[in-house]
């Protein structure tokens, strides 16, 4: 059975050691405390690094073999490879990249190769692991490369990654000298996906500056293969940490800590010891919060959990002295015999005390300088079963695009979060009730069941599209058997598209008149009585009035509204239909479900997405994919989609190229169908055409039609030869029987 394969670096437990007797303990972190929920269903498996340097044979057999059953796989890394993959390329080149603190990153040729070596380690444990049918999803930072790795081993797997931090402007990652071999190695993925449209945007523009390949949707084309990129921001187990927060002992735990703490009001501030958190920025904030506003001095405490993380590498140990100077600085100053200003812990808490703390917290001072998304403060909105309490939190946390109801602060302005937490402590209940309601109706519905199912969808849906889209060269062999299907049938149609399919672009459309040898083709073609032939155009029907007219061709022009059948005038297809609702509701419920903030009108005679609410640039994205996916999915049907002010309506309308060339298969016989175009709007004709036909695309993009040519001038002469070598054919059968 078709499994699904997680790889990150580090496995969801980690392996502790006390005595000879191993235990395995919940990894801290977003990445695993996110994904927690998903490794265990069915077969599916998570491959990483158990956490511990571990060297013994036989002891490495006996954890993978402990591991086994709880879905795990584990892929032992030396001390080296953790000194020079993990602490050094992972954590002091690529972490401060990718989070602005690019002074912090170093560049050491030794330390990417090992980086390289660990993840070609990485591949070598998925490749023994996996089947031809599953679904391999690769995480974050520390296995860029391991896309590409698995792409080359496996070409035809379905992979997925996504990253959980940040990715930084072109500007900052252009800084790593091993920055297209990155890129490359994330290319290998068939869904490359982020927390943030930001951070997607920023990969595509380090894509096009640095490797070369433009993107259009989300869609990356490379010689090869094409990819999608997209955002996906990652939710929470909603009910796991509600049903915590209701439960009797959560609430015990809760009792006891209140009174431990005089009643007093709780900031809470829980964070890995990290530089991005900007632990020490909220610690100098909370300190002039309280030279500014005395009045709280006895009534409010900071309760800070700092998790250890790291501690190997040089910038963390620095900022660990910092943070214990700082508190010890503050609490120094303030406190008294009944007073601690901050109680400050330096270790991690099990789920069952954390969620007590998120219960009892009034206010949540979550204020990274950067962070891909940030679990801690959905975590604290999905606890807080009364809705009272307040969240503040950064801008540069990924979380901030979805939880606009929270105070937003920019962590660089000091003043901002003493304002804040001002405000915070002094917010009428209605209101924290107000805002907690709507960011919890938020997390509820985009949780993490739906982060997964949003990408493994999508995931799906590329693959499809690979398939479909695959088109193959129209080589002699095909032509030949074109050919012969040419020769032996009586009756035939050609939709031919006129530009740029026919004729070449030009500068000026007018400029696109056709030329003699073009004028001869059509001729050519349609003197064979057995041939009709339709050149289809977006053009006005004057025009093509003016150019084709007086050809013995038939015409549709402006997209299916005019239509013209040789020997006869122009005419216009009017029908309308008023069953495309339904169908095209389930696929604006899919924009909103993938688009935070955006929703559904519903007029009589038209549905209206709007995404005036949805995070900047996020909903313009969403909006040209909305376009282009209705033009595609309803080209057979009466509709038409405006691109309108931050929405985007369907509503029915007469015609399209596709629909028109189906009056022409409904109403002519034809044996034999051959249909040439070149660009997103002749899909529709493509589409329209019987499985047998000949579909044609000019230029080698991804389409629905089954074989492509280079050029406009390839596409004529296949014509040409396609009828000429027929006519002498029909011309020597006809002159045997003639001298029969
Ligand atoms: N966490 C934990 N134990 C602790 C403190 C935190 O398991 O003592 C968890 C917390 O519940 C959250 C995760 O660690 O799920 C931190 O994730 P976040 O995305 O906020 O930050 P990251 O550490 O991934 O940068
Ligand atoms: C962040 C990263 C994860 C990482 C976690 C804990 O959440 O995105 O990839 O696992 O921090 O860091 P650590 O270095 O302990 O794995």
């Amino acid at each position: 059975m078709a499994k699904l394969i997680i790889v990150s670096n580090r496995l969801p437990v980690k392996l502790q050691e006390k005595e000879g007797e191993l235990s395995y303990k919940t990894s801290e972190g977003g990445l695993a405390t996110g994904l927690g929920s998903i490794y265990k269903q069915k077969d599916n498996l998570w491959i990483g690094w158990p956490g511990m340097v571990v060297n013994e044979p036989e002891k490495q057999d006996k954890i993978t073999e402990d591991l086994r059953p709880e879905n795990m796989h584990p892929v032992f890394l030396t001390e080296t490879e953790i000194k020079e993959f993990y602490e050094g390329f992972s954590n002091e080149t690529l972490w401060p990249t990718f989070h602005y603190f690019s002074q912090y990153a170093i560049y050491e040729q030794q330390l990417w190769e090992t980086y390289v070596k660990v993840n070609e380690k990485y591949c070598e444990e998925v490749v023994k692991q996996a089947g031809p049918e599953d679904t391999i999803w690769v995480h974050d930072y520390q296995l860029l490369l391991l896309p590409s790795m698995l792409r080359e081993r496996l070409p035809d797997s379905t992979i997925g990654f996504f990253q959980h931090i940040p990715f930084p402007s072109y500007e900052v990652f252009r800084l790593l000298p091993w920055r297209k071999s990155l890129l490359e190695g994330m290319l290998g993925a068939d869904l490359v996906g982020f927390h943030t449209y930001d951070d997607m945007r920023h990969f595509l523009s380090s894509v096009n500056r640095i490797v070369g390949y433009g993107s259009m949707h989300g869609w990356i084309n490379t010689p090869s293969r094409s990819l999608l990129v997209d955002s996906f921001p990652m939710g929470i187990d909603y009910e796991k940490y509600a049903g915590t927060a209701a439960s009797e002992e959560v609430k015990k735990r809760e009792r006891i800590y209140r009174s431990n703490l005089n009643a007093q009001k709780i900031i809470l501030s829980i964070d890995r010891l990290d530089y991005s958190k900007g632990i020490a920025q909220r610690l100098k904030a909370f300190e002039l919060f309280l030279e500014k506003y005395p009045e709280f001095h006895e009534q409010v405490t900071l309760l800070m959990l700092v998790v250890p993380s790291r501690d190997a590498v040089e910038k963390y140990k620095e900022l660990k002295e910092e943070v214990d100077e700082l508190v010890g600085r503050i609490n120094g100053k303030y406190s008294h015999i009944n007073w601690n200003p901050i109680q400050y812990f330096y270790r991690s808490y099990p789920l069952e005390t954390l969620s007590a703390f998120y219960r009892m917290a009034d206010v949540a001072l979550v204020t990274p300088m950067r962070d891909g998304m940030n679990l801690v403060c959905k975590e604290y909105v999905a606890s807080k079963l009364d809705q009272k309490g307040v969240l503040i939190l950064s801008e540069m946390a990924g979380a901030s695009k979805e939880l606009s109801d929270a105070l937003l602060i920019n962590p660089n302005d000091i003043n901002q979060i003493v304002e804040s937490l001002y405000t915070a402590l002094t917010m009428p209940e209605e209101m924290q009730q107000a805002q907690m309601q709507n960011m919890q109706e938020s997390l509820q519905r985009y949780n993490i069941h739906h982060w997964v199912s949003m990408f493994m969808d999508r995931l799906s849906y590329v693959k499809i599209k690979q398939m479909s889209l695959a088109t193959s060269y129209l080589d002699e062999a095909t032509f030949l058997e074109m050919s012969d299907a040419y020769d032996s049938a009586s009756s035939r149609l050609f939709f031919l598209e006129y530009d740029g399919a026919l004729v070449d672009y030009r500068n000026r459309p007018l400029m696109a008149r056709p030329d003699d040898e073009l004028m001869d083709l059509l001729e050519l073609i349609s003197s064979n009585p057995k041939n009709r032939v339709v050149v289809v155009s977006s053009r006005e029907k004057a025009t093509m009035q003016d150019w084709l007219g007086h050809l013995n061709i038939d015409i549709i022009a402006e997209h299916g509204v005019w239509i013209k059948q040789r020997g006869t005038g122009w005419q216009t297809m009017l029908s309308l239909m008023d069953d495309w609702k339904k169908d095209i509701r389930l696929i604006l419920d899919l924009y909103v479900d993938r688009t935070p903030g955006s929703f559904i009108e519903e007029k009589e005679y038209s549905l209206v997405w709007h995404y005036r609410r949805v995070e900047t640039g996020l909903g313009d994205l969403r909006a040209r994919e909305l376009v282009s996916h209705l033009n595609f999915l309803a080209s057979n049907s009466n509709l038409q989609v405006l691109d309108g002010q931050m929405a985007v309506e369907v509503k029915a309308q007469e015609i399209n190229k596709g629909k028109a060339s189906s009056y022409w298969l409904s109403k002519f016989p034809h044996k034999f169908v051959v249909a040439v175009g070149d660009d997103w709007g002749d899909e529709d004709i493509f589409k329209a055409m019987p499985r047998e036909a000949y579909t044609i695309k000019v230029g080698n993009a991804y389409s629905v039609a089954k074989y492509h040519v280079d050029t406009c001038e390839e596409a004529r002469k296949t014509l040409l030869r396609l009828v000429q070598s027929s006519s002498k054919q029909e011309q020597t059968s006809g002159g045997a029987l003639m001298t029969g």
